[in-house]
C-alpha cells in the first residue's frame, strides 16, 4: 500500500479528537509488563553470567541479583507477575476484539511499503489509534517472542516434570539457547520500540494517559 493510501486509511478511520486511544487495561498491563520484563532481563543476564552460553558475559553494572542465587530469586518472583499479567493482556486483547481490529491483517506488501516510507521519513503518525504494518509486525512478533520465552523458561525450570515440553524445544541445552534467543529478540524490539516512542512523544503520552 502506498504512503498516500496508508494516510487516507488513517484519515477515514481517524478517531474523534479527545477519544481514548489505549483503554486503561492496555496501559496498566503494558507498564506492569515493562517492569516485569526489565527484572527478567536483568536477572536473566546474571543467571547467564554464572554459566555463559557464548564467549562473553554481561557487565555486572547492568545485571540484577548480585549473584546466581539472588538472580534466580528475582527471576522466579517476576515470572509470576509476567505470566499472570501477560495472560490478562492476551485474554482481554482477544475478548475485546482489540487484536483483531489493530494487529491483523498483516500483509507483507504493506510491511515493505510502510518500512520504506518510515525509513525515508514519510510515514504518518497523525492517527495513533491505527497501527501501521511495521508496528503490527513488531507487536505481533514481540507477543510471539513472549510466548516462546515463557514456554522455554518453564521447560528449563521444570525439565524433569515437564519432559515433553523440554523435548519439544530439543532438550534442556537447546531450550536454553531458545530462551536466550527469545531474550535477544525482545531486547532488539525494545531498542526500536523505546527509540520510536521517544521520536513520537504523542504516542508515549497515549500509552501513559490514554489519549
Ligand atoms: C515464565 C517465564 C520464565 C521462566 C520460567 C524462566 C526460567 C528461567 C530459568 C530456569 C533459567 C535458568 C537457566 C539455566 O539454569 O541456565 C533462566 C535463564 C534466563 N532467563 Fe528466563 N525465564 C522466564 C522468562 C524470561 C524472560 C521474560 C526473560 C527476558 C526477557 C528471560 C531471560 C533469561 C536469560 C537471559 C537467562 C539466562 C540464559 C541462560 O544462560 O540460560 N527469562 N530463565
Ligand atoms: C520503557 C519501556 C517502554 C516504553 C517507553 C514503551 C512505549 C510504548 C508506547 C509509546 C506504546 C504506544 C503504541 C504506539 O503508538 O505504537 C507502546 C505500546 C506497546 N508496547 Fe511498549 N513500551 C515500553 C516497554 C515495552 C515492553 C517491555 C514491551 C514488551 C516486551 C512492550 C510492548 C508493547 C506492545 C505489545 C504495545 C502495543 C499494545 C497494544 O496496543 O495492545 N513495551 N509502548
Amino acid at each position: 500500500m502506498s504512503v498516500e493510501a496508508t494516510h487516507d486509511r488513517a484519515m477515514l478511520q481517524a478517531a474523534p479528537a479527545g477519544e481514548i486511544i489505549h483503554p486503561a487495561w492496555v496501559r496498566i498491563t503494558h507498564w506492569i509488563n515493562a517492569i516485569a520484563v526489565a527484572v527478567m532481563i536483568g536477572s536473566g543476564w546474571e543467571i547467564y553470567n554464572a554459566s555463559p552460553l557464548f564467549p562473553f558475559v554481561f557487565p555486572r553494572a547492568i545485571t540484577l541479583g548480585g549473584w546466581l542465587a539472588g538472580a534466580l530469586l528475582w527471576h522466579f518472583a517476576a515470572m509470576w507477575v509476567l505470566v499472570v499479567n501477560g495472560l490478562c493482556y492476551l485474554a482481554l486483547g482477544i475478548a475485546t476484539g482489540r487484536f483483531r481490529r489493530k494487529l491483523v491483517p498483516l500483509r507483507p506488501g504493506e510491511v515493505w511499503a510502510d518500512a520504506t516510507a518510515a525509513l525515508s521519513g514519510k510515514l504518518s503518525h497523525a492517527d495513533l489509534s491505527i497501527y501501521n504494518a511495521v508496528q503490527k509486525l513488531l507487536y505481533l512478533g514481540v507477543i510471539l517472542a513472549g510466548i516462546v520465552i515463557v514456554l522455554s523458561g518453564i521447560s528449563i525450570w521444570k525439565p524433569v516434570q515437564l519432559k515433553g515440553l523440554t523435548a519439544f524445544f530439543g532438550g534442556y541445552d537447546a531450550a536454553r539457547y531458545v530462551h536466550f534467543c527469545a531474550m535477544a529478540a525482545i531486547v532488539g524490539f525494545l531498542v526500536i520500540h523505546i527509540s520510536m516512542s521517544l521520536l513520537v512523544p504523542s504516542s508515549l503520552r497515549a500509552i501513559i494517559a490514554g489519549r
